[in-house]
């Protein structure tokens, strides 16, 4: 394997001295590219897309090229792994993702098997180990998967949802089924991720969008405690480097500590933390991931800028951030203006790093 040319990335999640912020942008392959919408059109549809590592080597590259960008994320969806449990994942046009087979009750999740990752989701060790090879060492490329309770989320819910009903009965009814739930779904985490490092995945990022929809007591049992198990169960180093993990919860502002404490390396944090709070609350422990508002790409560039100033403002002097958005980007967005993002954080960021 080459060396690595660009590793800021990984030094600032493990808090050690940057020149500059480093940056990448949540779903920075996706529908406001072009390019991507050319290729998913070969595919014939985004699973096709996923599937084809080829094609999933491609469009992880895609911003790359356009953009200064100091991280690939490998193209994939956190959904692989219902899909490879056998539960019909499926894309209903302008519905978001839904299952053919959800799981209805405890019967249903006794049957659940752990995937073998180098068989069932062998696709997504190929795109990592194609995108590693055409990166050549020149940026790091981040693996990832969705986290336990927010899989289950989709997985009892059979989809999308807005009020978690069906997901929530079952934690407040049966709250040990939901349990088991979350240890299968946390062995199959922890086995994929593991084969991502293997295959090449230099960060690892666990996704927990949903965690923000429980009580802070709850959040703690079934979202942090799944994900920190599965933390505890990584292999954290591979080419004689430390491979770093981060946690995103969205909306889990409230429970920074708890995250923070899991033993990851870094927590994303979306745009309703102030950064400069979250750095006193839990940047002894964990460097940070986020945070700006994904609609500010909407405003004109001067705008932009000065959002990306504000928020390197709040992080402040030395290392310890990765600028991100707090969430995904948007379809609509035009594309210039992630450029004007990923080259304002280089320029404005170096004087907090002297
Ligand atoms: O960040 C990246 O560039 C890597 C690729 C990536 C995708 N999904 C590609 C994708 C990542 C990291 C994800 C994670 C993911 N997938 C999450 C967690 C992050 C988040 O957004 O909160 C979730 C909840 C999913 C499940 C999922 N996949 C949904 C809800 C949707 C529909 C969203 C929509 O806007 O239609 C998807 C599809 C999906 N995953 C797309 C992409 C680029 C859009 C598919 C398309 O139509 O081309």
């Amino acid at each position: 394997m080459p060396e690595l040319k660009n590793d800021r990335l990984l030094r600032a999640l493990l808090r050690k001295p940057v020149d500059v912020t480093p940056v990448w942008i949540m779903r920075q392959a996706g529908r406001y590219l072009p390019e991507y919408r050319a290729t998913r059109e070969r595919a014939g549809n985004f699973l096709a897309l996923c599937t084809t590592p080829e094609l999933a080597c491609e469009v992880t590259l895609q911003p790359v090229r356009r953009f200064d960008l100091d991280a690939a994320i490998v193209f994939s969806d956190i959904l692989t792994i219902p899909a490879a449990m056998g539960l019909g994942l499926y894309f209903a046009e302008g519905e978001g993702p839904r299952f053919e087979r959800p799981l209805h009750g405890e019967a249903d999740i006794a049957a659940l098997r752990v995937p073998d990752p180098e068989n069932e989701l062998r696709y997504v060790m190929d795109t990592i180990r194609l995108a590693r090879r055409e990166l050549a060492g020149r940026i790091p490329l981040i693996g990832f998967a969705g986290s336990p309770w927010t899989l289950a989320t989709y997985m009892v819910e059979g989809g999308s949802t807005r009020d978690f009903a069906r997901v929530k009965a079952l934690m407040y009814r049966e709250p040990a089924v939901l349990q088991k739930l979350l240890m299968t779904l946390g062995e199959a985490i922890t086995d994929y991720l593991n084969a991502q490092i293997s295959a090449g995945a230099q960060a690892l990022m666990i996704f927990d969008t949903w965690g923000g929809v429980l009580t802070p007591r709850d959040y703690v049992r079934f979202s942090v405690d799944p994900m920190a198990r599965i933390v505890a169960g990584l292999q954290r180093e591979a080419e004689g480097r430390r491979v770093p993990v981060i946690l995103f919860s969205r909306n889990a502002g409230a429970s920074l500590e708890a995250l923070a404490g899991s033993g990851c390396d870094a927590i994303g944090v979306d745009w309703t933390v102030d950064l400069a709070e979250a750095r006193r609350r839990v940047g002894e422990h964990v460097a940070l991931q986020g945070n700006m508002d994904p609609t500010v790409l909407y405003a004109p560039a001067q705008r932009v800028r000065e959002e990306v100033a504000a928020v390197l403002v709040s992080y402040g002097r030395g290392s310890g951030h990765v600028f991100n958005l707090g969430h995904g980007i948007a379809p609509d967005v035009d594309p210039d203006h992630v450029a004007v993002v990923v080259d304002a954080v280089h320029e404005e960021s170096r004087k907090y790093h002297r």
